[in-house]
């Protein structure tokens, strides 16, 4: 008698696009559900770092991060339009399908930071991986220490998820400090490089019993991370998330391999301590 065939890993589940919003240029976002209610609850289990693989019919597939946390009702990307597949999904409009397996990778383990100080250092489009569990703790505000966010972006027209951003600033006990490398007239906040917004006046950045969260482009990364072990941050207290290129997601065809790991299993969510062991030159 023939055995029913296991669950194909590389399939991709039918999503259908529900409404797309412009963040930034070339970057929108884009809500969407599973065609199938049993998948969509599935889904919904998914972690706080995680990542997906989304496929665009006859596009191709590529790795994109869950910037909506697990608390949140909607599913959504944020994707930069680089390349053939990105701007394919770029052409989509509400209504039409296209293809979403996953979640996949490790995820940030937000219970282990239960009790603790959360600071998130985000650059760009670095937001978009950290959105989920800066959401999550927020949703979960009475279980975290101090909440800070320092995001900087090129200009005013960088700065993503600015309705988000406004809602957050509600929440009691959030610090959100906002700075663009170059000012213009519509901005009156601060200006430069977001390290500077730790010694900026009245800022207070708690090193014991916190966790500091950093994503964005590697010349951001590396000046925050000086920042952060100047004021005392540990490498084992620091956590990021590494981009590779990525086929299967699921820790089989070896095309995001640092060293021994695997970025897509083992990661993406890895430590700063992890990360200079890996010989991970940011
Ligand atoms: C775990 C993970 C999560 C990601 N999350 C997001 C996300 O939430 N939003 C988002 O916009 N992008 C995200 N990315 C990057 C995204 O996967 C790539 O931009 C995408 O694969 C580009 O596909 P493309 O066919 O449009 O462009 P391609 O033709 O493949 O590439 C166009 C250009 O982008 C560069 N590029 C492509 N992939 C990568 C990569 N992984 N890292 C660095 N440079 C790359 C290429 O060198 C080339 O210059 C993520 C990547 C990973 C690995
Ligand atoms: S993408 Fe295939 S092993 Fe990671």
């Amino acid at each position: 008698m023939s055995q029913p065939h296991p669950e194909n890993v590389y399939l991709p589940k039918i999503a259908i696009m529900d409404r797309v919003v412009e963040e930034i240029a070339d970057v929108k976002t884009f809500y969407w559900h599973f065609e199938d209610p049993a998948e969509q609850a599935a889904f919904r289990k998914f972690l706080p770092g995680q990542f997906a693989q989304v496929s665009v019919f006859g596009a191709g597939e590529f790795p994109a991060s869950l910037p909506p946390s697990p608390t949140e009702e909607e599913l959504f990307f944020t994707v930069r339009r680089v390349g053939s597949v990105t701007a394919a999904l770029h052409q989509l409009q509400p209504g039409d399908k296209f293809a979403v397996r996953g979640p996949y990778g490790n995820g940030f383990p937000m219970n282990q930071y239960f009790g603790q100080n959360l600071l998130f250092v985000a650059g760009g489009i670095g937001l978009i991986p950290l959105r989920s569990c800066l959401n999550y703790a927020l949703d979960n505000r009475d279980r975290y220490g101090k909440i800070q966010l320092f995001y900087g972006a090129r200009g005013l027209k960088d700065l993503m998820y600015l309705g988000a951003l406004r809602e957050w600033e509600m929440t009691r006990g959030f610090e959100c400090y906002l700075t663009v490398d170059r000012g213009d007239d519509q901005w009156t906040g601060h200006v430069g490089v977001v390290g500077s917004l730790f010694r900026k006046p009245g800022v207070t950045v708690p090193v014991e019993n916190t966790t500091a969260f950093v994503c964005g482009p590697p010349i951001m990364f590396r000046f925050v991370i000086r920042d952060l072990l100047g004021m005392g941050f540990q490498d084992t207290n620091i956590v990021s998330t590494l981009e590779r290129y990525m086929k299967c997601g699921v820790g089989k065809c070896g095309h995001c391999c640092i060293g021994l790991a695997y970025v897509c299993a083992d990661g993406p969510v890895f430590t700063y301590e992890q990360i200079k062991r890996l010989g991970e030159d940011i």
